[in-house]
């Protein structure tokens, strides 16, 4: 059994226009994967893929018109979809915990940080609050936030970017969570700062065997930082296994564009060019749903693609995958 196990899951957006005909967006759309104890998955995707979106399904944080169709999630062996939303509160923030973009937003600007700290254990341990300040103490400390005691009594405004992410690490950590989702955690941060938060996050995971779901856009990021990668293309996984069987042996064209066009230039094999708008959600393509904008694209990807294995742990959803588009023809 694996810490996490997501399988066919779809989210979409039901709403009515204004002749109230039901419209429905199909965000996310059959997300399947499975994440062990202690490993770091990183999902990658352009804009709009659906990387939060599947990370809020996973927490039970959707809110109208957002709507799971589909599917299941199971944590420690627990459905979290059939759960009542009391032991699912429970679970998240505890077992399960998430670090975001824009710490500024995420802290209470009229609480010291240290205060901040305490609450969110003692809202789950529900002990002594001598015991939940020595915990923010020592989390602060975990973070590398110099001199916790006189940095608790300091107030959101007074830090730094970096230093409020730091907190917002601290403040996931609090509960010792068997998962940490993190969102962008570093976006907007200067580069330095990025990779201080960064190496921070991995050698959490390893010094509390925590597993992690990293979000974001840079391919650089889950190269140095993720055992496996999740390639998000239109609210789907269209590229999934090893990073570096990923990364050596990219076969779906997307994966290719994508890793083509990263600046530190990790380019290897393909190099589909991808240009255009990302698909209409409320329209998606039959078939392949990069078929529109897939150099490679042929009559056969208006059928939808196979999940086809590279290897017992890399598959691609494409046609052609292990195969050459210019020469193979798809089967
Ligand atoms: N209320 C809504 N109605 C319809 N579609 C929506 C609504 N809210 C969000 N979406 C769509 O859901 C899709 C998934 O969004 P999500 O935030 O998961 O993308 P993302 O991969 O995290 O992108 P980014 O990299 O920009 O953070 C987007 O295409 C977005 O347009
Ligand atoms: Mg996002």
């Amino acid at each position: 059994m694996s810490l996490l196990e997501v399988e066919n899951l779809r989210t979409h957006f039901i709403s009515r226009d204004i002749d109230n005909q039901i419209r429905v967006a199909q965000a996310l759309n059959d997300v399947s994967f499975t994440l062990e104890a202690g490993k770091v998955l990183g999902f990658v995707g352009e804009t709009g893929a659906g990387k939060s979106l599947t990370a809020q399904s996973i927490c039970g944080l959707l809110r109208p018109p957002a709507r799971i169709v589909g599917g299941s999630v199971f944590f420690d062996g627990q459905d979290l979809r059939e759960m009542p939303e009391d032991d699912l509160n429970a679970i998240r923030g505890d077992q399960i915990a998430m670090v975001v973009q824009n710490p500024r937003t995420s802290l209470d600007p009229l609480t010291r940080i240290g205060d901040q700290l305490a609450r969110i254990h003692q809202t789950h341990s529900g002990g002594p609050i001598s015991t939940s300040r020595e915990r923010a103490l020592e989390m602060m400390e975990a973070v590398g936030i110099p001199d916790p005691t006189n940095r608790a009594k300091s107030w959101p405004h007074e830090l730094s970017g970096g230093m409020a992410q730091r907190v917002l690490i601290a403040m996931a950590l609090m509960n010792n969570p068997k998962l940490l989702i993190a969102d962008e955690p570093t976006t907007g941060l200067d580069v330095t700062v990025q990779a201080q938060i960064l190496d921070l996050l991995k050698g959490l995971t390893e010094r509390f065997g925590m597993a992690m779901i990293v979000i974001t856009h840079d391919l650089g990021i889950v190269a140095h930082y993720s055992d496996e990668i999740a390639v998000m293309f239109a609210g789907t996984i269209v590229e999934a296994g090893p990073v570096v069987d990923v990364f050596n042996n990219p076969q779906h064209p997307y994966t290719q564009s994508l890793i083509a066009s990263t600046p530190e230039k990790l380019q290897i094999g393909g190099s589909a060019k991808l240009g255009g708008q990302p698909p209409d959600l409320y329209n998606l393509p039959s078939g392949c749903p990069l078929r529109t904008r897939c150099s490679f694209a042929q009559e056969i990807c208006a059928t939808p693609p196979p999940r086809r294995q590279i290897n017992d742990t890399h598959y691609s959803v494409c046609h052609f995958s292990g195969k050459s588009p210019a020469n193979g023809s798809a089967s």
